[in-house]
């Protein structure tokens, strides 16, 4: 089975490429996805149902972006929800065979629905999990089908290979799952549940603000892009996007990149740093930005070139010595991954167009893998 994706149907609407064309339009899918699942009375998911007291683990599955989106709600719905999560890769999940055990949910993240270790890993659970749940943008997809319930991220048609409005409507709708998680399981009063929807229904705003770093990403590119590796650092609800930044990245410029979790620098990855080897660090301020600090001075210590990408009182509190360093707007810490999608996003395209890669179809990867 394949997926028709009529790229001649969807229009680059004066971009230079559709990757560039997704990545503005974020703030309006998001809007979008927020508008259907949020009303003014609080969550709603419409024709579903999930009764979150009746699950006592989570355990989520996806492949490549899709996983990131996993890893990053894992911290969600652990910390908000207090719900034990698990998070693997679809090839290695599927052959595992982990025992499923009673009160189990099962949630399935594809942007296709198609990718065919997802869809068999969701085979495995079928009959085993409490409830099949899939977090998909194509609503008539395989994945959707042979779910109990499906969640739609609705982002529109994405065309470039490397994905960016589905993964940040991906983190949309799981922040949203976690929130009534967190609600129904009685860990969010409805005066909290209230702040914490608000926090998210002013994001599609500030990210519409940080499409304005894109003069700085591509002026920082030009350097990233005559680097032969690059290491990318964050910690917490940043360790994953710091995984997603290395894997755009690699896929559309074939820069060698790796991300860490900064407190793992000291234990393997530290000893590649010199100063060739740029540095990209992501900490937003939150209750760890002084551990990844002084992380990042380890970095520089040894002559490494750091790239910081905070806000304005990061950069500061952070002090001299920095390489670059990349200005993103104030955001509430919980939900700071959603933005900080965005830098991820446009170093890693511009830095592909530095080299003149074939952005939208990189070499050997394919939109939908629906073989194994
Ligand atoms: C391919 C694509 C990636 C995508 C992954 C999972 O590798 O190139 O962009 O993240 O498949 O696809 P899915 O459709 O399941 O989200």
């Amino acid at each position: 089975k394949t997926v028709n994706i009529d790229a001649a149907r969807v229009d680059k609407g004066g971009y230079k490429h559709f990757m560039a064309k997704e990545i503005a339009e974020q703030p309006v899918v998001m809007t979008e996805v927020l508008g259907h699942y949020v009303k003014s009375d609080g969550i709603q998911f419409p024709n579903q149902d999930i009764d979150f007291k009746s699950i006592n683990r989570l355990t989520m599955v996806a492949c490549g972006t899709a996983y990131y989106a996993c890893f990053v709600a894992k911290y969600w719905f652990e910390q908000l929800a207090g719900l034990p999560v698990e998070i693997d890769v679809a090839s290695e999940f599927r052959y595992r065979e982990p025992p499923i055990t009673s009160g189990t949910a099962a949630l399935f993240v594809s942007q296709s629905g198609e990718t065919a270790d997802t869809l068999a890993a969701l085979r495995y659970c079928a009959g085993k999990a409490d409830k099949i749940i899939a977090v998909v943008n194509v609503p008539e997809s395989s994945i959707a089908r042979e779910s109990d319930v499906v969640l739609p991220i609705l982002a529109g048609v994405e065309v470039g290979v490397a994905s960016t409005k589905a993964f940040t409507n991906q983190l949309m709708t799981l922040a949203v799952l976690a929130l009534e998680a967190a609600h129904q399981r009685g860990r969010l009063t409805d005066a909290e549940l209230g702040d914490y929807l608000e926090n998210l229904r002013s994001l599609p705003g500030i990210l519409n603000t940080a499409l304005g770093i894109e003069t700085r990403c591509e002026e920082i590119s030009l350097k990233l892009a005559e680097a032969r590796d690059i290491l990318f650092l964050g910690r917490g609800r940043m360790y994953p996007l710091a995984l997603e930044g290395a894997l755009k990245l690699k896929e559309i410029s074939y820069i060698h990149a790796e991300a860490y979790a900064s407190g793992e620098l000291k234990h393997g990855p530290i000893a590649l740093v010199d100063q060739h080897v740029p540095v990209i660090v992501i900490a937003p301020r939150d209750d760890l930005f002084d551990k990844t600090v002084s992380n990042m001075q380890e970095v520089m210590a040894r002559g490494g070139r750091v790239l910081l990408v905070t806000d304005q009182k990061g950069a500061e509190e952070a002090g001299d010595g920095v390489w670059e360093t990349l200005i993103m707007p104030e955001v509430d810490a919980f939900f700071a991954p959603i933005l900080y999608a965005v830098p991820a996003q446009m170093l890693a395209y511009y830095t592909a167009v530095a080299k003149g890669t074939d952005v939208d179809q990189p070499r050997n990867l394919a939109k939908s893998v629906t073989v194994e």
